[in-house]
This record gives C-alpha cells, structure tokens and sequence, in this order.
C-alpha cells in the first residue's frame, strides 16, 4: 500500500507537531491503549465542533475528556469516594469516570453535549500519556471513526475512515486492548455501566461494591443514556449472531476449534485457544477484514459473556442491529 503522508511515526519530533496542532485549535488522532482517538483542545470550542463535524457525530452524544494525571481530572470534575477509589485503582487504564462538572471548569459543557457531566480518563498508552503531559490541558478524543462505524485499532483504520477530516494521525502500532474503554457513570447515588470494555464488572464491584446496569430498573431511571444508540460498530454485511458455522454465502468470524472444511479465505478466527483478552484485540480490525462484498454476511460463532467477553459481545450485538436509513 502506498505511504499515507499524514501518518507520523510516534516520534519526539512528531509529538511536538501534535502539540503545536492542538494549541491552534486543530485535530491529531492519537493512539490509545483501547483505540485510536480523535484528539482536540478540550477548552476550545472550536476544536471541540470540529471534531462533530469530523465524526458526523449527532450533537447530544457528549465527548470524552483525557487527562494527564488524576489531579488534573479533580480540577475539572467532582469526585466522590467511589470516584477516588476507581481512579486509585485503574488508572492510567481503560476506564471513563462520568462524574459532576466542577463550575466553573475551564472545559466547556459543549464537551458533555450540555450536560452537567463529564466523562474523563486518564489513558495508559505512553504515546497518548506524553502528549497529554506536554499539551497540559485536557483532550477530548472520542474514537477516530465516522459515527456509528468500527472503532479504528490501527493509523491505517483512522486513515481509511477519516481521510479528509484528520491532517496528523499519530502512529503506534496495533492497539493492545482493542474495544473502548468501560465507562461508569458515578453522577447519581447509583453507579450504572454505560459501557462493558477491558475493566470488568467484577473488578468494579470488588472495588466500590453493587454497580447497575441500563438494563436495570435503577440504572435506567437513574441516567439517560446518550451514546447508546442501538445500531453501532456497524459493518457494511448484516452479522448472525451465535452461529455454529457459516452458511456457504457466508464469511466466519471464529472463536475457539474452528468448525471443519471453512477455508481461511472466508474465516478469522479471533482467538483458536479461546483467549477473550485475545479475541478482543482482534475484534475490529477481523470485522474490517470480513466485511466483502463477495459475502452475504458475517456469521458469528458464540463469545462466552464474562470478563472482557461482555464489551465483545455488546459490540458485536449492536454491529448486529437494525441500521437506521443512510442519509
Ligand atoms: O476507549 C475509549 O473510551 C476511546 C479512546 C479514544 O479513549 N474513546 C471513545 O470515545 O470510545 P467515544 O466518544 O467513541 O465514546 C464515548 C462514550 C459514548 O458512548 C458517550 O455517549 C459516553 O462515552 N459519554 C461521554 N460523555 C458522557 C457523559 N457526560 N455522560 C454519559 N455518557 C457519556
Ligand atoms: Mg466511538
């Protein structure tokens, strides 16, 4: 493939290119240890339009804020002893704390869609963690796709799907977790899972006891939930969800022994010694790979539900429903 010229190895030299475009309100899509994201100012209004517009974005999902260190979340937004100890224990990590809004904060409500919230993390990658510290402000960084697509787990992903919105893109090789990061929402008296990712329910529960989920009764009176559209992550091919193998027309998305005479030309398999941590990183990039024209559609073999295999399989059911009408 030809080289992409806005694909930067993450060098010193390029770090301080990133940082110069986000001080003038530009976009860097920067590597993170779940997925690529899409980097602007937090504090600027205009960046953070830029990145709507980028995305495609519908303008009541609220953004996500990453920060250096946890002393720069607590400036912005209200901790509580719940939101102390998760902070305490996972990060840096793969966790988005949804927390009040301090008044007065320097990041704008436009960042949470008006909301009095905001989502924060401190992300692990060393790519991103050095941005941030050089930056010195927050980022807001949703995942580096067009709304409703596949999160982008390579720089070539994030090319491909934001070719003409995103000028630098930050190069770091695969990223090792591979789905987005949990996100509890820690605003109301009860915690509620807005999204399953690579810490788990249990590790949560362990850490600061009962968490409900937008299922549940209590998690859903307690809070909308604006990212949760039905259809997400969505291929092009319709997915049949828990299947044992594919149909003749079909490509297979595996997990585990992979079913007899399902040649390699139509079949990944997301871990053969079913390793969901595995399966996970392999995700996105196997669904890219399957989606073909030459298929009818993706058949999905079942992924055990615990750990990290509950963000597996949230992503693949919403890639799986109903697709709203294309503009
Ligand atoms: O792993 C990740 O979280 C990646 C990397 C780049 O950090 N980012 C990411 O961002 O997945 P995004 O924008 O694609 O997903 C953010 C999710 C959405 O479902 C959004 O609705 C939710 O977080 N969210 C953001 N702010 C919120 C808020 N104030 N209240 C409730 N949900 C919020
Ligand atoms: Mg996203």
């Amino acid at each position: 493939m030809p080289q992409d010229r806005r694909i930067l190895k993450a060098t010193p030299h390029a770090l301080a290119r990133s940082v110069r475009q986000l001080r003038r309100g530009g976009l860097v899509a920067l590597p993170t240890e779940t997925v690529y994201g899409l980097g602007g100012d937090a504090t600027r209004r205009a960046a953070v339009a830029r990145i709507y517009a980028a995305k495609g974005r519908p303008a009541f999902n609220p953004l996500i804020v990453h920060v250096a260190a946890v002393e720069a979340a607590r400036a912005i937004a209200r901790f509580d002893a719940r939101a102390r100890v998760l902070a305490a224990r996972f990060w840096p990590g793969p966790l988005t704390l949804v927390l009040g809004r301090r008044p007065g904060s320097r990041v704008p409500r436009v960042v949470a869609a008006g909301r009095e919230t905001l989502a924060i993390r401190v992300p692990a990658h060393p790519v991103a963690r050095r941005l941030l510290q050089a930056f010195g402000r927050p980022v807001v960084a949703p995942s580096a796709n067009r709304s409703g697509k596949v999160s982008p787990t390579t720089a070539r992903h994030v090319a491909i799907g934001l070719a003409k919105y995103v000028p630098l893109i930050l190069d770091a090789g695969r990223a090792d977790v591979g789905v987005e990061s949990t996100v509890v929402d820690l605003s109301g008296r009860v915690a509620v899972l807005l999204r399953p990712g690579a810490v788990t329910r249990e590790q949560l529960e362990q850490a600061i006891g009962p968490i409900a989920s937008l299922d549940d009764e209590a998690g859903d009176s307690a809070r909308a939930s604006p990212g949760r559209l039905a259809s997400h992550y969505a291929p092009t091919l319709p997915l049949r969800l828990g299947a044992g193998a594919p149909r003749d027309d079909e490509a297979f998305l595996a997990f585990g022994p992979a079913p007899p005479g399902v040649g390699a030309d139509r079949m990944i398999n997301l871990s053969a010694t079913g390793d969901l941590v595995e399966a996970a990183a392999r995700l996105f990039d196997a669904l890219r790979a399957l989606d073909r024209r030459q298929f009818s559609g993706i058949a999905v073999a079942p992924i055990p539900d615990h750990g990290i295999g509950a963000a597996i399989n949230d992503r693949l059911r919403r890639a799986a429903a109903p697709r709203p009408a294309r503009r």
